[in-house]
């Protein structure tokens, strides 16, 4: 009985330590610029290659009618998928014509 629990015991640390351990994400870059005329830029970027990036303007900053000012923004965030391992990326441009998203995996 003492051999069987010794046995189970080296059996259980053995097949914990050949888990795959799970990775500790860190912050590669985090950075954030907002300017005085309304434009702005921030990017975030993990260690897993996770990341996620934006930038934005107004369009017609010299436009007095602040209803007519157009805030553009561009950005994009890329990830691995999970269950594939696929790299999703997915690249964007919010502007007067909607949010307009473009999809690649690989
Ligand atoms: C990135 O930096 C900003 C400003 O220093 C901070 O507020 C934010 O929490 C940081 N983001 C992460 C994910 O740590």
């Amino acid at each position: 009985m003492k051999l069987l629990v010794a046995f189970a015991i080296v059996a259980f640390v053995g097949y914990v330590s050949a888990a795959p351990k799970p990775q500790e994400v860190t912050i590669v870059q985090n950075e954030s610029v907002i300017n005085e005329d309304g434009s702005f830029r921030t990017v975030l970027e993990l260690s897993d290659g996770t990341s996620i990036s934006q930038s934005g303007k107004i369009k017609n900053p010299t436009e007095p009618d602040p209803e007519k000012k157009i805030q553009v923004i561009e950005g994009s965030y890329k990830f691995t998928d999970a269950k594939t391992g696929e790299v999703v990326n997915v690249k964007y441009v919010a502007d007067e014509n909607g949010y307009q998203p473009v999809l690649s995996r690989k």
